[in-house]
């Protein structure tokens, strides 16, 4: 009896917070309509990235990355790769064997890009990029080779050709100035050059999303979506050209780089951004910018339930109304929302809260409501460029491969687990398999650039 009145109490404990929560929290939970809403409304954006006349005013800007074919399997050969704009900058060295083996390998290595580097001149940002590779070539023993490489810089750029990539606009934690409006290969090849000590071939710019699909690509060939949901979030797919009608030409396909991010920055989401999600975009680098990413993305999501709780304990909704300078400062709070709903007696001791039992179980309804949502409405997107692709093929049922990547999707399983949920109830006519990338956007970065070697020997024959 004793234990069934304990069980009783904890439910109604449970039940009780959780309401308290939920009504707080009520305009940050979407309905299916409401997000079937947000996915018609992407694909109109889509469009009208896409479109020659709209292109210009278009919040999401539908970036062609040159980027034609995903690998066959034949591609071989020895290349380097940086990856730039994730959570760790890192230098790779990637052999790819044919020979039906379709065997990968590399070594790589992780380095730090100090906070000041981030908002200094460009050129002291490049030449600390170049340092870096320089230590790892030497490190390698392959100083002295001109060997391709391939560059993941994973923010949104205007592309003409493979190896020429102008930054329209740093995005997440960047601000190195004097870069905006460059050609970011340049700016390399020149940091390089000042150095003198070694030569390398930049062959190849993809974004992030376009690495994780190629990765993906490799071993899947329905794969035609990379997903990143980690720092930031955005997608890429393979687009017909004719559909593509900034650029000329309306043979075969090409990957296009949403830059989904910037959904809403044209006003298109203002009914569903809340009074955090101002708050939080005030108290950015970019304000105005990005907004549907700072609604999802794994540099945000823990500010968006810091300033949640903040708002409750303000409303003498939590912590008996108390607050500490920890909590109330922004970034601090920096954890891992996933960590927070799994262990929120030690995350929320360390903001030097003493939480109740009931305070823990409320913080983790906001946890869950604040990551359902962002889940939701990258299942509205994603159900777009799903639409999207059905239509080209003039598919009933389309079968198709997601690769993902990205600190929120690989470590946060609820997070996955709800968005694949969400996208089968979003568009049921579609048989999707989300695939998991290794390591994508640095590997990705050689694929691409294996793949132009590839065709540049068949033109040569
Ligand atoms: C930001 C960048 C985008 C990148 C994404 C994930 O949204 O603008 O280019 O793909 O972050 O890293």
């Amino acid at each position: 009896l004793a234990s069934g009145l304990v069980a009783n109490y904890c439910t109604e404990l449970h039940d009780d917070q959780a309401h308290k929560v939920d009504t707080f929290l009520h305009h940050f939970q979407l309905s299916d309509e409401t997000l079937m809403d947000v996915s018609l409304r992407f694909r109109r954006e889509m469009d009208k990235g896409l479109c020659r006349d709209t292109n210009p005013t278009a919040a999401v800007k539908m970036l062609p990355t040159f980027v034609r074919s995903t690998p066959d399997g034949t591609e071989q050969g020895e290349f380097l790769a940086l990856d730039l704009g994730g959570a760790n900058f890192r230098v790779l060295l990637v052999k790819v064997m044919a020979d039906g083996e379709r065997k990968v390998e590399m070594e790589n290595q992780i380095y730090a890009i100090p906070e000041h580097l981030m908002r200094a001149s460009g050129s002291e940002f490049f030449d600390h990029i170049a340092d870096c590779l320089a230590n790892f070539m030497e490190k390698m023993g392959i100083k002295d080779k001109k060997l391709p490489l391939g560059f993941t810089f994973s923010f949104p750029c205007q592309q003409t050709k493979l190896d020429e990539s102008i930054l329209l606009s740093w995005t997440k934690g960047f601000r190195s100035s004097g870069v905006e409006g460059k050609d970011v290969v340049s700016l390399l090849r020149k940091s390089i050059k000042k150095r003198g000590d070694f030569d390398i071939d930049i062959v190849a710019v993809i974004n992030d999303t376009v690495g994780t699909m190629m990765t993906c690509g490799y071993d899947d060939h329905l794969c035609e979506i990379g997903l990143i949901v980690g720092t930031g979030t955005n997608a890429c797919y393979m687009e017909q050209m004719r559909n593509l009608e900034v650029l000329d030409g309306d043979e075969g396909r090409m990957c296009v780089n949403t830059e989904w991010g910037a959904f809403g920055d044209d006003g298109a989401l203002e009914d569903l951004r809340n009074d955090i999600d101002r708050e939080i975009d005030a108290g950015s680098l970019n304000p105005g910018k990005q907004l549907f990413e700072k609604m999802i993305s794994g540099m945000y999501m823990g500010e968006l339930v810091r300033l949640i709780l903040v708002k409750m304990a303000k409303e003498q909704l939590l912590f008996q109304g108390k607050t500490t300078s920890e909590l109330l400062t922004t970034g601090l709070f920096q954890f891992n929302v996933a960590l927070l709903q799994d262990d929120k007696w030690y995350s929320l001791h360390l903001l030097g809260l003493d939480p109740s039992v009931e305070d823990c179980i409320a913080t983790q309804r906001v946890c869950q409501i604040v990551s359902t949502r962002a889940a939701h409405l990258c299942a509205a997107t994603l159900a777009a460029v799903l639409r999207q692709i059905r239509d080209n093929k003039a598919a009933e049922k389309l079968r198709t491969t997601i690769a993902a990547d990205g600190s929120v999707y690989k470590n946060h399983t609820e997070f996955s687990r709800r968005l694949h949920k969400m996208v089968g109830r979003l568009v049921p006519d579609c048989d999707v398999r989300f695939l998991q990338s290794q390591c994508g956007s640095g590997k990705g970065a050689a694929m691409v650039t294996a793949v132009a070697y590839r065709l540049a020997a068949q033109h040569a024959e």
